[in-house]
């Protein structure tokens, strides 16, 4: 019928890169290549995500990263496609990756690009079948091309980024990001092997009906914490929370809601980490109109100060983060 000739001619991500990449003051096309080299790893992860029960590739790989997490096969697997990706691309000189201990150098001073990855994020629920995801953000190298990357490369706050965006492998897998132009989703059509625009100009409802936090951790919770929750409460809200950040995120991104990490007693600085999970949904939720904060500072203006440190989160719907911010201010 229409709707589906209307579906199946529509714009595929490659074509929606070359209309929209006049937008970037260097039209260089090398971001371009990166957003491609990430699609492409992406459609791999996909099929295995999708074939992991017949495959033998879930479950634990056997060992621990950096976090302290027992890595699963497929955290292991999606790292090595994203960095394998990317490094083929050749415009990119540094990954900072959840599953690798150090800065990945690429040993390419000619890259003008560094990208920080979650490669697969929500990986309690690989074996349970539930939404996972990726998350990426991408900055341009401080230190001049040519020369060696540093700590400036990759220690840049999330204000910095030149883009960045998330892949839900849910009921249906969809790409989503942002270049500072706003927020456009994909949706992945398996059998023709491309990505699909099927939500351009993505916005944040104002304000929702749906809180989402792990409640488990309620007696840890601060003051601030428990009062939002009880407000949400009260109004009768929506508790949606499963476990899996992107696919938390993406539900209130376009329904309207808060998904909170907090800081805890026992975890000061919450669990989320900074540089690839906070920063890209970050960036995405404030080109959709909505805010993202630690409770009392923009999370894109933290200056970061290690690779892997965490950050509480309260992101999504403006009104519902503020209204969590001023909980918080007044209970301290
Ligand atoms: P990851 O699987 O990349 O380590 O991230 C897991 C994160 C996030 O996806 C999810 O929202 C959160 O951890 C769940 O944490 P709890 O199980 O503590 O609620
Ligand atoms: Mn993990
Ligand atoms: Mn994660
Ligand atoms: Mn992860």
């Amino acid at each position: 019928n229409q709707g589906n000739l209307a579906y199946s001619v529509g714009v595929t991500l490659d074509r929606f890169i070359k209309l929209k990449q006049s937008d970037f003051p260097f039209a260089s096309g090398e971001l371009s290549q990166i957003l491609r080299d990430i699609a492409l790893a992406s459609k791999i992860v996909n099929r295995e995500t999708n074939r992991a029960g017949l495959s033998n590739i879930g479950g634990a790989f056997g060992q621990t990263n950096v976090q302290g997490e027992e890595q699963q096969k497929l955290d292991v697997i999606a790292n090595i496609r994203f960095m394998r990706a990317l490094s083929k691309g050749g415009e990119v000189c540094a990954i900072v990756s959840e599953e690798e201990d150090c800065v990945i150098d690429l040993q390419n001073n000619s890259g003008k690009y560094v990208v920080a990855i979650d490669p697969l994020d929500g990986s309690s629920n690989i074996d349970v079948n539930i939404s996972i995801g990726t998350i990426f953000s991408i900055y341009r190298r401080k230190t001049p091309v040519g020369s060696p990357i540093t700590t400036e490369d990759v220690m840049q706050p999330g204000n910095q980024q030149v883009a960045a965006g998330y892949v839900l492998y849910g009921s249906s897998t969809m790409l989503v990001y942002t270049t500072g132009f706003g927020v456009n989703g994909f949706t992945y059509e398996a059998s023709l092997g491309e990505f699909f625009l099927s939500h351009p100009s993505i916005k944040a409802p104002e304000t929702g009906k749906i809180y989402s936090i792990n409640e488990g951790l309620e007696l840890e919770w601060e003051a601030g914490v428990k009062s939002f929750v009880k407000d949400c409460k009260e109004k009768k809200y929506q508790s949606r929370y499963i476990g899996s950040l992107v696919a938390d995120f993406h539900r209130n991104l376009l329904k309207g809601g808060i998904y909170l990490y907090p800081a805890t007693f026992n975890n000061p600085s919450g669990k989320l980490r900074l540089l690839y999970e906070a920063n890209a949904l970050a960036f995405i939720i404030e080109q959709a109109g909505g805010k993202a904060s630690d409770g009392e500072n923009r999370i894109l203006d933290i200056q970061p100060e290690s690779l892997h440190q965490r950050t509480p989160l309260l992101i999504g719907s403006k009104h519902m983060v503020e209204e969590a911010e001023e909980l918080f201010r007044i209970s301290e």
